[in-house]
């Protein structure tokens, strides 16, 4: 039988935001049934990226720490497969609560591990992040890279929570034979990017697109792999699809050298003529904690074992679909008030 079974829906958590609303279009694209799963409604831009058919996605709203309404949702939906997105992003207050990681995205994952395995389901993607390296020790960074050193471990209870979420996942899949799959996202953009993330992407892009000034004391040399929220999407349904004996990590990147903050302003500047942005030529201080696990990723398990790569894996192509679908975005908001 394929994987997943196709008569039954893919359970997307986490759904309603930036990612999970690419992800859902992709599904839907792919001929899958879904259902979202989310403590909150569609965010405007998710709506959009979903399009009319977001009217007709089950939207089972209530939070992932909650075991009774967890086992709830998938046993009634019973999904051939559990996309697992849901997480709280907001780096600076999980940091300051380390137990808030423990309780929500750790026992999150592992409540929908749980009920995954009682209800039949055939293959679940975690959604770590490239965060769970904690220093680059060669590159590119492949899926064998170590993820705790001798000094060092993943920086943040955000992603310590992250790489807790992946251990779980193999160990549901040593006691139990639950196929589960990861996907270490870099950085992503497109329209519905939030402000936890913003990587020197949001805050250039949007207000050019709105035709106001941009002017950021920092972010000019600082290097990102940034991948396109299509591009992420379409590595879920081919890790969904791909064969059992593939991998279970996957990054999506582009595997291209990094970009900057001052390639981004660059570009946008072409794309926009007249775009004034200026970006400052200093790091934060986030920025500087997140130096130590940037560097070039590999892409190659994806590309060979899935048959995946990525379409923008030209930074000035994947802007240019930020800038088309955000001015779209706007439009269709304009006139939804009128
Ligand atoms: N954005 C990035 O650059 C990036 C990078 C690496 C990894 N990721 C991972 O990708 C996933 C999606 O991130 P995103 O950028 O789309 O963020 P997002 O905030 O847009 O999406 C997260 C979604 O989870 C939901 N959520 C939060 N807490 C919840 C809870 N307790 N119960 C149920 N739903 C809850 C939110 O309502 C939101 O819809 C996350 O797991 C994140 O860690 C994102």
């Amino acid at each position: 039988m394929a994987i997943p079974d196709r008569s039954r829906p893919v359970l997307v958590t986490g759904g309603a935001g930036f990612a999970g609303s690419y992800t859902v279009r992709a599904l839907l694209d792919a001929g899958y049934e879904v259902v979202v799963c989310d403590l909150n409604d569609y965010r405007p831009e998710s709506r959009f990226v979903i399009g009319k058919a977001a009217e007709q996605i089950p939207v089972e709203r209530g939070s992932i720490d909650n075991w009774p309404r967890v086992l709830d949702v998938v046993g009634r939906h019973r999904p051939g497969a559990i996309v697992h997105l849901a997480s709280i992003m907001d780096v600076a207050v999980l940091d300051e609560n380390p137990m808030v990681a423990l309780k929500v995205n750790v026992e999150g994952a592992v409540n929908f591990l749980e009920a995954a395995r009682f209800n039949g389901v055939q293959r679940f993607v975690f959604f770590s992040t490239i965060g769970v390296i904690p220093q680059v020790k060669y590159e590119p960074i492949d899926a064998e890279h170590p993820v705790v050193l001798p000094r060092h471990g993943p920086v943040g209870s955000y992603s310590v929570a992250k790489l807790c979420g992946e251990a779980f996942c193999f160990a549901y899949q040593q006691s139990f034979g639950l196929d589960v799959r990861i996907i270490r996202p870099s950085a992503l953009y497109g329209v519905g990017m939030t402000w936890f993330a913003p990587n020197y992407m949001k805050q250039i892009v949007e207000p050019a697109v709105r035709g106001e000034a941009v002017q950021l004391p920092t972010g000019g040399p600082v290097p990102r792999d940034y991948v396109h929220a299509v591009d992420l999407a379409s590595l879920v349904v081919a890790v969904l699809e791909g064969p059992e004996d593939a991998d279970r990590i996957f990054y999506a990147a582009t595997g291209k050298p990094l970009r900057t903050g001052g390639d981004v302003a660059r570009i946008v500047r072409e794309l926009l003529p007249g775009a004034d942005i200026e970006v400052g030529g200093q790091f934060s201080e986030s920025d500087l904690a997140e130096q130590a696990y940037r560097g070039q990723i590999s892409i190659e398990n994806a590309k060979t074992q899935l048959g995946w790569s990525p379409k923008y894996s030209s930074l000035h192509d994947g802007l240019a679909e930020y800038v088309e679908r955000y001015r779209a975005f706007l439009a269709a908001s304009a006139g939804g008030r009128r």
